[in-house]
C-alpha cells in the first residue's frame, strides 16, 4: 500500500500495548501515518481494528533480530511514502530479580531486547531518518536509568545504556540533521507493571501511576520541541537532581523501604 507523502510518519516498537499502543493511537487520532511492530500478534490486530489500515502499517517484529528489522523498515518506507518522522523504539520488557538469583537466560534477554533490540533499531531505521526533514530518533528509558533499582538491576542497567547511547545519538545524528531524545517515564500504568508495584504507588508526586496516555502526549511534543530528556512526570527531575547531587543520600533512603519505590 502507498499512502499520501504529505502525512508524516512514525514507527513504533512495542505498538501494539500499553505506551506504544496509547502512542499509535493519539497519532493516529492527529492525522499521522503510524507503523505498529510488536512480537504480540493478538495486540497488533486489535491495533489495526482500532486504527485501521488506511492510518498504519501493522506487523510482527522482533527487535532483537537485526535482518528482520532492516525488511520492517523498509515495508514502512514503502507503505508511508518513503519518509520516517519519528522513530520511537520503545519496546521491552521488564524481569525482576536480585543479581544472584536471576538465571542467565532471564539476563540475557532482557539485555537483548531492551539494549540490543534499541541499537538495532537505530540503525535499521538511520538511512531513512536521514530522509526525512526534521525527524526524531526516540527511544524509550527509565526513571531507572537516573538512580539503579534495587530488584531490577538488570533492566536498570539496560536502560542507563539507552539513556547514554540516546546522548551520543544526540551528537551523531546531528550530522544528518535527525534529532534524538529519551522519555524517562516513572510509573505508567500498564501491563508492565506488576499489581504489587501499581498498589504500592504514591497518590502524588514523582513516583505517582501515570496513564499512558501522559506519555502518548510527551511523544508528541518531544517531535514538536527541541529537548533531550523527557522526564514523566517532570517531578523526576528534581529526583534527578538529588541523585547527581546525593547519590549517597538517595542510596540509604532506598536502602531503608521494603519496595523499589
Ligand atoms: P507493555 O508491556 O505494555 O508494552 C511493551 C510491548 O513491547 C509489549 O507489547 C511487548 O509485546 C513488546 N515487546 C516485548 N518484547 C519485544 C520484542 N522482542 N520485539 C518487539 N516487541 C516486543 O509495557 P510498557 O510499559 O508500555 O513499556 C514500554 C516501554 O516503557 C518499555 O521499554 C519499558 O521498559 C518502558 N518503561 C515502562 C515503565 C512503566 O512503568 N510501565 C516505566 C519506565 C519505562
Amino acid at each position: 500500500m502507498t499512502t499520501d507523502n504529505g502525512r508524516p510518519a512514525i514507527f513504533i516498537t512495542g505498538g501494539a500495548s500499553g505506551m506504544g499502543l496509547e502512542t499509535a493511537l493519539l497519532f493516529a487520532e492527529r492525522g499521522w501515518f503510524v507503523g505498529v511492530f510488536d512480537v504480540n500478534r493478538e495486540g497488533i490486530e486489535r491495533a489495526r481494528e482500532q486504527i485501521g489500515d488506511d492510518r498504519g502499517h501493522f506487523a510482527y517484529l522482533d527487535v532483537t533480530q537485526a535482518d528482520a528489522f532492516e525488511q520492517a523498515i523498509a515495508d514502512f518506507g514503502a507503505a508511508s511514502g518513503g519518509r520516517l518522522d519519528l522513530m520511537f523504539n520503545n519496546a521491552g520488557i521488564a524481569a525482576s530479580g536480585m543479581i544472584d538469583d536471576q538465571p542467565w537466560d532471564e539476563i540475557r534477554r532482557i539485555i537483548d531486547i531492551n539494549l540490543m533490540g534499541v541499537i538495532i533499531g537505530v540503525r535499521a531505521a538511520t538511512p531513512l531518518l536521514r530522509q526525512t526533514q526534521g525527524s526524531l530518533c526516540l527511544t524509550t528509558s527509565s526513571s531507572s536509568a537516573l538512580f539503579g533499582t534495587a530488584g531490577i538491576g538488570i533492566y536498570s542497567a539496560t536502560k542507563h545504556a539507552v539513556r547514554g547511547l540516546t546522548e551520543a545519538l544526540s551528537i551523531e545524528l546531528k550530522r544528518y540533521g535527525v534529532r534524538a531524545a529519551d522519555l524517562l517515564p516513572g510509573l505508567i500504568d500498564t501491563p508492565l507493571l506488576t499489581d504489587g508495584i501499581r498498589a504500592m504507588a504514591p497518590a502524588e508526586g514523582a513516583w505517582r501511576l501515570v496513564h499512558p496516555r501522559e506519555v502518548a502526549e510527551t511523544v508528541w511534543r518531544a517531535y514538536h520541541e527541541d529537548q533531550l530528556h523527557w522526564y514523566i512526570p517532570e517531578e523526576l527531575r528534581d529526583f534527578h537532581r538529588a541523585v547527581v547531587d546525593k547519590p549517597e543520600a538517595v542510596r540509604d533512603e532506598r536502602a531503608g523501604r521494603k519496595s523499589a519505590i
